[in-house]
């Protein structure tokens, strides 16, 4: 079923496009379990049904039309056909996904795809770089690789504030903070994705840049 990289890190780690790049450079396939998440509140808000209502969000979780690519240069997503890739990383995905992926039996169900997609990526291209927040500690544990991507507050903040408003300047950042801090508290009650779990290298990449990081990953995968 190929070989495993399992990447976890909080929001602004840097770990999707980091895990990408290094998923190209290896040649292997690449799955961000976020994506997967955000398409299913992206659906349910489509649909109308409560996301406060455990046994409704269940149900449309049963029932996910879910399409989701694997080749690092096309990761499509998207949902009984229609193309959501652009439409899951808007504000309202962001400020909605954590009350999606804290109902335990919806976790269950999308992990069971995830486990799916990684066995068939791998068999495909002999490896796959998985990346999210239980990467590591549930989905894929016997993972001859597993990395826990950190960074400060403050770089993970300027990162997604760069990629979200195109600048850095204390406004943008108030702007993000919600998207990035107030996230990653709401997504702690379910994983404590920052804190390695046994046998997870962690890589502080505060002071890294891109290539820096990616770097980083790959001689951990080379070790
Ligand atoms: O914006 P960022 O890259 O941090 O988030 P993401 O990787 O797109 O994940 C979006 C959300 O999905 C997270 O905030 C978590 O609520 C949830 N998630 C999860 O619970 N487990 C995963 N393996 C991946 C994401």
């Amino acid at each position: 079923s190929g070989f495993v990289v399992a990447v976890d890190g909080p929001s602004g780690s840097g770990k999707s496009s980091v895990s990408k790049q290094v998923a190209r450079v290896l040649g292997y396939g690449f799955l961000d379990t976020g994506a997967m998440y955000r398409a299913l509140t992206w659906w349910c808000l489509e649909q109308g049904v409560d996301l406060g209502d455990a046994d409704a969000v269940t149900a449309a979780a049963e029932r996910f039309p879910l399409g989701i690519g694997t080749d690092p240069d096309a990761p499509d997503v998207t949902v009984d056909g229609t193309d959501v890739a652009t439409a899951i990383r808007e504000p309202r995905i962001s400020t909605n996904v954590s009350a999606v992926a804290k109902i335990l039996p919806v976790r269950e169900i999308l992990r069971v795809m995830q486990r799916r997609l990684i066995n068939e990526a791998g068999e495909a291209t002999g490896g796959v770089v998985a990346e999210g927040r239980d990467i590591t500690t549930v989905v894929a544990p016997e993972a001859p690789v597993r990395i826990l991507l950190t960074a400060s507050e403050e770089a993970r903040l300027a990162r997604r504030s760069r990629e979200l408003h195109g600048a850095a300047d204390a406004n943008a950042v108030e702007a993000t903070r919600s998207q990035v801090v107030d996230r990653d508290k709401a997504d702690s009650a379910v994983s404590e994705f920052t804190v390695a779990a046994d046998g997870v290298t962690t890589i502080d990449t505060s002071h890294l840049d891109f290539d820096g990081s990616v770097e980083a990953v790959l001689q951990v995968v080379e070790a």
